[in-house]
């Protein structure tokens, strides 16, 4: 596996590999690498003649009072994963060297940004586009693959490729789940054993929602029965947001009827604050005709 840690020697490499006519596949991560990342790097090694992966924490994602100096890093570990994966070039930039003295270009995707997350999280969404235009620049992938955890990541993804003409194929692949249920992230290693048993409330929760939407009840009691599920475990600090929303737009349609969603998908999500740590969730329903 080949690292590179300065930009121009990742453009270069990447003009080079297409001028032999390869196609570049794409992992942007931020380390502390687990197997909901991998699952990305495995389905982006079928597809492309080369993987690029990317570790990156990038600081201009983490509000003033977020984790930005102790988000897990593991340079070490992570590269002995993508070197037993078989992952072609490590991309591990500087701070410096991706927002140098000076640096004042930032990309905006309105409206979707400014729900779920964002409403907790201001600037997150803003320095997520913002770096991953900034790779994209630099990588040049044909494809890019995010996990769909981080669904209005991925979404708010997808539009900006869109409306700002990105010549790259985005692909989403499933969330990969620990054997009780709780998604992989790498934040669930702030939890403390208890905070971690308690941390399968989020999927209990989202099956229950799941279940109660399968039986016909209405948007505004799946609502309360998501809350009322996510309160009963003492460990979760706070609900940030638990709700079923419009799958395009990210609108709460607790207050909406369901018969004007019959036979479309809807999206359960959750975020909660656990111990130290803020985990998020989410599942896809189609609703009945
Ligand atoms: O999902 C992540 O790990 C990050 O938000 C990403 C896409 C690598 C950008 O920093």
């Amino acid at each position: 596996m080949k690292v590179i840690e300065h930009i121009g020697q990742m453009q270069e490499t990447s003009r080079a590999l297409r001028r032999e006519g390869k196609e570049i596949g794409f992992v942007p991560t931020m380390g502390a690498l687990h197997e909901g990342h991998l699952s990305l790097i495995r389905r982006c090694k079928e597809e492309n003649d080369t993987t690029v992966v990317s570790i990156f924490v990038n600081p201009t994602q983490f509000g003033p009072t977020e984790d930005y100096e102790r988000y897990p890093r593991d340079l070490e570990g992570d590269s002995e994963k993508l070197r037993s994966l078989g992952v072609d070039i490590l991309f591990f930039p500087s701070v410096e060297e991706m927002y140098p003295e000076g640096y004042s270009t930032y990309v905006e995707v309105e409206g979707l940004s400014n729900h779920l997350c964002g409403l907790f999280r201001p600037s997150h969404f803003r320095g997520v586009a913002t770096v991953v235009t900034k790779l994209f620049n630099i990588v040049m992938p044909h494809r890019a693959y995010f996990g769909l955890k981080d669904y209005q990541q991925a979404l708010i993804i997808k539009r900006m490729v869109r409306d700002l003409n990105m010549d790259v194929q985005i692909i989403t692949c499933p969330t990969v789940r620990e054997v009780d249920g709780l998604a992989m992230s790498s934040r669930n290693q702030y939890l403390s054993e208890s905070e971690r048993r308690s941390a399968t409330v989020i999927y209990r929760t989202l099956l229950r929602a799941k279940e109660a939407l399968e039986r016909g009840e209405d948007f505004g009691t799946v609502k309360t029965l998501m809350v009322e599920t996510l309160s009963s475990e003492p460990h979760v600090k706070e609900i940030q947001y638990a709700s079923v929303y419009d799958p395009e737009s990210l609108e709460d349609l607790s207050q909406r009827q369901r018969e004007d969603y019959s036979g479309s998908e809807v999206l359960l999500a959750i975020a909660v604050i656990i111990g130290p740590a803020r985990l998020i969730d989410n599942m896809l329903v189609r609703l009945r005709d």
